[in-house]
């Protein structure tokens, strides 16, 4: 029974080692932020942070977990930069169907921690492994350039 950090709390979560977090998050704790699209680590929509990094939730093992910090959508807002990102969404207006995106949000803001000032290669690079049926990609891009323009 791992016990796994997730948006700053411990959850001792009564699952088997091997079962992906993502279905830990969804089915066991209701977070239900995160969203399955391939459950193959190709398409992002599953994205949460381990440590502050992007990480595909449908394939990581939660019995690998332990001892580090996961932020899911749910939880990103409680940091300057989430909740910066957030907000541009909104004021741009980014999602369409919106299923791909607290996936989008999470990549997002982990480039933005990591660099401020993105540059559209920059963007293209850290948001490539996030898909959008929709086709949003021009307002993502022009939202995570909004965020920059007020760091
Ligand atoms: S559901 Fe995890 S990457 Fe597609
Ligand atoms: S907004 Fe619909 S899949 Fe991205």
């Amino acid at each position: 029974m791992p016990t796994l950090r997730i948006n700053g709390d411990a959850h001792a979560v009564d699952a088997p080692a091997d079962k992906p977090l993502l279905w830990v998050l969804r089915d066991d704790l209701r977070l239900t932020g995160t969203k399955y699209g391939c459950g193959r680590a190709l398409c992002g929509a599953c994205t949460v942070h381990v440590d502050g990094q992007p990480a595909r939730a449908c394939v990581l093992p939660c019995g690998t977990l332990e001892n580090r910090d996961i932020t899911t959508v749910e939880g990103i807002g409680a940091s300057e930069i989430g909740r910066r990102v957030q907000a541009a969404w909104v004021e741009m207006n980014v999602p369409q169907c919106g299923y791909c995106q607290s996936g989008q949000v999470m990549a997002a803001a982990a480039l933005l921690e990591r660099i401020p000032h993105p540059s559209d290669r920059d963007i293209d690079q850290a948001m490539s492994g996030n898909l959008c049926r929709c086709g949003m990609y021009t307002r993502i891009r022009a939202a995570i350039h909004r965020v920059a323009g007020d760091l």
